[in-house]
C-alpha cells in the first residue's frame, strides 16, 4: 500500500519522504487557503521533492473550465495529477483529460456507484473520504472494502483507491486490511502511528539498565 502525505508544506513533505511516507502528495483548496500559499508555486516546489503523484485540486465547476485548469496544472510537472471533485462535470473533464494523457484523481467520493463511474472515465486514482462518512455515522471503511472488491472484480479497470480523510491510525490499518492501493495521511497521523507508550517505557528501562554497573 502506498503512503501519500496530505500537506502543502514542503518541509513537512521532506520529513515524510525521509520516513518513506511520501509516495505521493494530496492537497486541496482548504489546505492551500489555511497555509496562505500560492497554488502554482507550492505545487511546482512539491513536484520537485516527490517523484510520485502530486495532486493539485481544480476549483472550476464546468467541464471546459476543469479541463483548462487541468491542462495548466499539467505544465507544472510531469508528476502533477489533476484532482477533480466527482460529479457529472468532473467525470466529463476526467475523461477528456485521460484522452489527452493527463492523469486525474477524482475526489470527494462517497459511494461505490461514484467509484464505478470514475473507473469508466479513466481516473488514475479516486479519493474516497472515510473520516467524513464516519462523521455522519456511516462506517467509512465499508466504502473502501466495497470499492476495493468492485475494482478487483474487473481487471480492465485501472483506477486505484487512495483512502482520504484519514483521521486515525485505525483508518490506516483497516485500509491496508481492505487492500486499498494507498492512503493519504496528515503528518499528525504519521506521528501517532510511530508512537506507543510501551515502546517509550521499554526505551526508558533499557537506558536506565544500560548505565547500571555490572
Ligand atoms: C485528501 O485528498 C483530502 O482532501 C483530505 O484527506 C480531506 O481530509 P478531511 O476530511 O480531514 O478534510
Amino acid at each position: 500500500m502506498k503512503i501519500f502525505i496530505d500537506s502543502t508544506d514542503p518541509e513537512e513533505i521532506r520529513q515524510a519522504a525521509r520516513l518513506g511516507c511520501a509516495d505521493g502528495v494530496t492537497t486541496n483548496p482548504t489546505l492551500i487557503a489555511k497555509a496562505g500559499v500560492d497554488l502554482e508555486k507550492t505545487i511546482r516546489a512539491i513536484a520537485e521533492i516527490v517523484a510520485g503523484p502530486v495532486n493539485a485540486e481544480v476549483t472550476a465547476t464546468t467541464c471546459d473550465g476543469i479541463v483548462a485548469e487541468g491542462e495548466r496544472f499539467h505544465k507544472w510537472g510531469d508528476n502533477v495529477h489533476v484532482k477533480i471533485p466527482l460529479n457529472q462535470e468532473g467525470l466529463l473533464a476526467c475523461k477528456e483529460l485521460a484522452d489527452e494523457g493527463i492523469r486525474s484523481t477524482l475526489t470527494l467520493v462517497f459511494s461505490p456507484a461514484q467509484a464505478i463511474l470514475a473507473a469508466a472515465a479513466g481516473a488514475a486514482w479516486i479519493c474516497p473520504f472515510v473520516g467524513r462518512l464516519d462523521d455522519i455515522a456511516y462506517e467509512g471503511m465499508e466504502l473502501i472494502r466495497s470499492v476495493s472488491d468492485i475494482y478487483r472484480n474487473d481487471p480492465d479497470w485501472n483506477t486505484q483507491v487512495l483512502v482520504a480523510s484519514v483521521r486515525t491510525p485505525i483508518h490506516v490499518i483497516e485500509a491496508a486490511q481492505a487492500g486499498a492501493d494507498g492512503v493519504t495521511l496528515p503528518m499528525s497521523v504519521i506521528r501517532q502511528m510511530s508512537q506507543h507508550p510501551l515502546t517509550d517505557r521499554g526505551i526508558a528501562q533499557f537506558l536506565a539498565d544500560a548505565v547500571k554497573k555490572a
